[in-house]
């Protein structure tokens, strides 16, 4: 695991959009894993502002609440047009999100591995990280072996995200999200997280023990992870120091 630690969310962003748009320039027809919520929309906007080719990429989200559908304002679908997909050249016919309206979720489930493997295999996997640790919606004691699937929200997680939906009891219960398993294929991940409340997810995912009641932390298993994180989601680790050693003598070859 890279762990880069920046003085600001924006400084961190910035290397994390330049990793981004090094995988999109060096494979123009790849394949990008997204995410949603709040950390990656200064990313996006980054990208955006990039002015990249996005028009070979293909593109599979994380996940997407069940029960609504793509047009709802909180959709993931709403959120990643909004956010990015419209402002970029991407081919609609290239972009694969959950769908929260699916008749027979475990079939769905089962065709969007399929698609994410027919198309090679997702090049760069960028992630955000929940209060608890999860990843996409891969909540506590998922199974880090787990694909995609249907899963139900903890508390934590629908009161977390009560904010965008005016009200914690608007929260859809069930998801569907790519699994550990799914994630930990992708051949690279980037992880970003921001903020004090993220401090201590971020220092069991990073220094903890592998274990599901952190399911970042499945990510150690994982040969190649870069971590963009700003002064206070970094406070927790223990290792501060060495990480910002390694990276101020990282050598010049080394690009992000
Ligand atoms: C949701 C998403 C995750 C995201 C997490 C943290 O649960 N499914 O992919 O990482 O929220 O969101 P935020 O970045 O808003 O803190």
């Amino acid at each position: 695991m890279e762990i880069i630690i920046q003085p600001t969310p924006e400084a961190a962003t910035k290397i994390a959009a330049r990793l981004v748009a090094s995988v999109i320039q060096t494979k123009p027809a790849g394949v990008l894993g997204l995410a949603t919520g709040s950390t990656p929309l200064r990313l996006y906007r980054e990208l955006v502002e990039m002015k990249l080719d996005w028009s070979k990429l293909t593109t599979f989200n994380l996940d997407e609440y069940v029960g609504i559908s793509p047009q709802h304002p909180q959709s993931y679908h709403s959120f990643m047009w909004e956010n990015l997909f419209q402002h970029v050249n991407v081919a609609t016919k290239n972009v694969n999100i959950p769908d929260g309206l699916a008749k027979d979720i475990p079939g769905f489930c089962a065709r969007y591995e399929n698609k994410i493997a027919a198309t090679g295999g997702i090049d760069l996997q960028l992630l955000g990280i929940g209060t608890d640790g999860h990843i996409g919606f891969n909540e506590q004691t998922s199974s880090l072996a787990s694909r995609t699937r249907i899963k139900t929200l903890t508390p934590q997680t629908r009161q977390d995200n009560a904010r965008f939906f005016g009200g914690e009891e608007k929260v859809p219960h069930h998801v569907i999200t790519m699994g550990i398993g799914t994630i930990l294929e992708a051949r690279q991940c980037l992880l970003l997280a921001f903020g004090k409340n993220k401090a201590r997810a971020i220092a069991e995912a990073v220094e903890g023990p592998i274990t599901s009641m952190n399911p970042a932390s499945a990510l150690q298993q994982h040969p190649k992870v870069t971590v963009c994180l700003d002064e206070e989601s970094a406070a927790e680790l223990k290792l501060q120091d060495y990480y910002r050693y390694v990276y101020d003598h990282k050598p010049d070859w080394q690009t992000i």
